[in-house]
């Protein structure tokens, strides 16, 4: 078995020992098993809810919700980003029903309570008829735990948690490199999607379904010579789990791969990436396996002069592979040295059987840097702001590639629901589908790590 290519500039992150218990379709299908989730671990971790660049200003603020909870991140007047439950605590209205938007104090639609933007009540209707004395000063929103990390909100509604940095363990230091916090968003998208959660979360902890569901195109001869120019295959991956419950799997690119012709001359895409860094492709007939190195060298070379800076941090695997991390417990990003390819999956609010997912992407933002920005779904001018679109199941694409994970999800949804599925029975390569289910059942029996 060949050795994953590693450089000594990123550490290997601590083994970690697997139960092997057995993974069985109630898990995704029970009303009981969801309501344990919502109780014991969803409402006990660090999540990625907001995004910084949504509320620039005091009074900005941005709703997301989990499960049957709303949650409510709110811009202070000292820049600071307050979170609050997006609960009215008059009878229990939820203070706003839209997306996003600006306001001088929440004002509730159903009896006009008034709430600063620091959560305090500051006007009730009738003062002075209630029994137990004037709510204001009494009553305020519910705080929640919230910190920043990456340009992106985090909150967690367990009022004891640790810290964000603690619970993020060696991503804090792997997604500091890439200066994020500045990138761009280009592609919004978010569907509810007719499967538990887990469905989604476990397609993205392995890739063990890249060479069915995401077949390339073309002969037999041409898939074998790595079609998306990143090395697939488990033999030449790198993966770790970290103490915190998250992980990170790295497969090789940069390869000239499948791009090239039967006579070895390097085609596209690579083609114009390689110019692009001032390679010449033709330099490298034949010789495919060679890009990868060639393009780490150039981009660092290339990259300081056209205001790349973040390559500076960068390891030079950076610069070309595939990173893919997934955070426990719903959050699967694919890390490219000038990309964020988001995806997310939390609950619906009642039914175990659905979940709204997220795909969006970011992009680096070098200075003076014009060149469109190619996304997992097309190709977009730089200036190009994206606003946020949520749709029914189907009705639009997510790009070609979650397109096709998408397809599987309600099938295999079913196949959970059928006495004729006896658990899973997972390769090696899987491993990490093991160990964030083993986690759910630790915070569920109350081990949380
Ligand atoms: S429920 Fe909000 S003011 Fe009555
Ligand atoms: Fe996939």
């Amino acid at each position: 078995m060949a050795e994953p290519i590693r450089s000594s500039e990123l550490p290997d992150w601590p083994e970690q020992e697997l139960r092997g218990h057995r993974i069985e379709g109630y898990r995704y299908t029970s009303k009981e098993f969801m309501d344990l989730e919502m109780e014991h671990m969803w409402t006990k971790v660090w999540l990625l809810l907001g995004r910084e660049a949504e509320i620039p200003n005091p009074g900005d603020w941005q709703r997301e919700d989990v499960g049957p909870e709303s949650i409510l991140m709110v811009r202070q007047d000292d820049g600071s980003i307050k979170a609050f439950y997006n609960i009215c605590q008059h009878r229990g209205n939820r203070l706003v029903s839209e997306e996003k938007g600006s306001v001088g104090r929440f004002v509730c639609k159903y009896h006009a309570w008034a709430f600063q933007r620091d959560g305090e009540l500051v006007y009730a209707q009738d003062a002075e008829n209630f029994p137990e004395g004037n709510p204001c000063g009494k009553v305020n929103l519910i705080e929640v735990p919230c910190d920043t990390f990456a340009g992106f909100i985090w909150v967690n509604m367990d009022p004891d948690c640790g810290s964000l940095r603690d619970y993020l363990g060696p991503i804090w230091d792997d997604w500091g490199r890439y200066e994020i916090h500045k990138w761009k968003r280009y592609e919004a998208l978010t569907t509810v999607a007719p499967c538990n959660w887990k469905v989604v979360l476990d397609n993205f902890n392995e890739s063990y379904h890249v060479p069915t569901v995401h077949r390339p195109r073309g002969t037999p001869e041409e898939r074998k010579r790595m079609h998306s120019g990143v090395d697939t295959r488990y033999q030449n991956t790198r993966f770790d789990l970290s103490n915190e419950g998250h992980n990170r799997m790295i497969m090789p690119g940069g390869y000239a791969g499948a791009t090239m012709n039967s006579e070895g001359v390097i085609g596209e895409p690579l083609a114009s990436v390689m110019r692009e860094w001032e390679l010449d492709p033709m330099d490298f007939t034949n010789r495919g396996e060679e890009t990868r190195a060639a393009l780490q060298k150039a981009k660092r070379e290339v990259g300081a002069k056209r205001g790349y800076t973040h390559y500076a941090k960068l390891a030079d695997e950076m610069l070309t592979d595939a990173f893919h991390y997934t955070l426990f417990p719903n959050f699967a990003v694919s890390l490219w040295s000038d990309g964020f390819h988001f995806l997310r999956a939390r609950p619906h609010p009642t039914d175990p059987e659905q979940c709204v997912f997220d795909n969006w992407w970011y992009h680096s933002q070098p200075e003076g840097e014009t060149a469109p920005v190619r996304t997992t779904v097309r190709i977009v001018p730089r200036d190009t702001e994206v606003e946020h679109e949520v749709f029914e199941f189907g009705e639009k694409s997510m790009g070609r590639t979650i397109d096709q994970d998408l397809e599987i999800f309600p099938e295999q949804q079913a196949g959970f629901r059928s006495r004729g599925f006896r658990g899973v029975y997972l390769s090696a390569q899987e491993f990490r589908i093991r160990r964030y289910h083993e986690l759910i059942d630790d915070y569920i029996e109350q081990r949380k790590p």
